[in-house]
């Protein structure tokens, strides 16, 4: 067995040395090579190395379902900056700010082909492989659809935040994890109860996502703090912080929607604190971690196959990027 630690420096390794990108036109494999080399914390291939390892030694194929992973949430990640418009992702700027809105939108295009060329090197269980990643891709879009609309509405409720994060960010995670079981010949069960484990890890993680992207320091993040205010974004600070408002905290809270700037951000923060919605999201985090940490238990492996997870889950509660 791996430990977390371990994988992630195996992971960088591998797939900076096989980028697979030719030279020309290097106007648009330049910034693929630009943004795959900033790093990033590599969670999602690390899943699906450790949910194949679950079962078995890590394979080839799950090195291919790694690659393909991380070259897809890349994609995202680089279309969803021109989205958010947002200057700055792994303390550098974004592709549309360094090179231009061309270069955003057809690397994010070519990454997406890329990823798939990957994945179809795999040779066990493909077609299963395939139904969940395409499954998924899907969610995402629909996801970040949803993430893009509630921004304009003022009527979200939480049970629309939390159905959108599922989509926009948990399914990539549990797809990550049931491509590595998929991929070492688990099917059923086991990997139906670690994709229900991805899910709630992964709603903890964008819940704690957005604590940081309000209360975290730009320069630990790599990301602008502060970005989901400016836009409006209904994350659960916000929506929880509305829900407890008092009636002029309320009508705070809805004219600094109206505004634009740095004050909006600061007096948004406060609001967020004031309001306790601040530590209403950190017990958010707690709560959907533990519900992962319970379909964990629930795998029918020994335990101490299960400890590079328990690993990977306790870091992500402590994460400050
Ligand atoms: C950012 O994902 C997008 C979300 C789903 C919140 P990560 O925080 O995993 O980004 P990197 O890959 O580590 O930069
Ligand atoms: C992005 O969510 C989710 C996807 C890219 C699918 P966010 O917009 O919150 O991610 P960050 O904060 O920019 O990394
Ligand atoms: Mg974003
Ligand atoms: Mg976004
Ligand atoms: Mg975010």
């Amino acid at each position: 067995m791996h430990s977390f630690t371990d994988l992630v420096s195996q992971f960088e390794e591998r797939f900076i040395a096989s980028l697979p990108f030719p030279e020309s036109p290097a106007t648009i494999y330049e910034p693929c090579r630009y943004f795959l080399q900033l790093g990033g914390k590599r969670i999602r291939p690390v899943l699906c190395l450790m949910g194949n390892e679950l079962f078995d030694e890590i394979s080839e194929d799950a090195w291919h379902g790694a690659f393909g992973i991380e070259l897809f949430h890349n994609f995202t990640l680089i279309h969803d900056d021109i989205m958010d418009k947002a200057p700055l992702r792994r303390g550098q700027p974004t592709i549309h700010t360094k090179y231009d809105l061309t270069a955003g939108i057809l690397c994010g295009d070519v990454m997406n082909i890329y990823a798939y060329d990957e994945l179809a090197k795999i040779k066990t269980a493909l077609p299963q492989v395939l139904r969940v990643f395409n499954k998924t891709a899907i969610e995402v879009c629909e996801g970040q659809q949803l993430d893009m609309d509630f921004e304009r509405r003022n009527d979200v409720g939480i049970d629309e935040y939390m159905h959108m994060i599922a989509l926009k960010t948990s399914v990539l995670l549990a797809c990550s994890l049931k491509i590595g079981a998929l991929t070492s010949g688990a099917m059923g069960d086991n990997a139906n109860k670690l994709y229900a484990f991805g899910i709630n890890m992964g709603i903890a993680f964008q819940l704690q996502d957005d604590y940081l992207d309000a209360f975290g320091k730009t320069d630990l993040l790599g990301k602008q703090s502060g970005g989901d205010i400016i836009a409006n974004k209904k994350t659960y600070l916000y929506l929880k912080a509305v829900e407890n408002a008092t009636a002029a905290q309320r009508k705070e809270i809805e004219s600094l929607l109206q505004h634009s700037g740095a004050d909006k951000v600061s007096a948004m923060l406060a609001l967020f604190t004031a309001t306790g919605a601040d530590s209403q999201c950190r017990d958010a985090v707690a709560h959907y971690s533990k519900l992962a940490f319970d379909c964990l238990e629930d795998v029918a492996i020994p335990g101490k196959r299960k400890q590079p997870l328990m690993e990977l889950a306790n870091y992500l509660l402590v994460r400050d990027k």
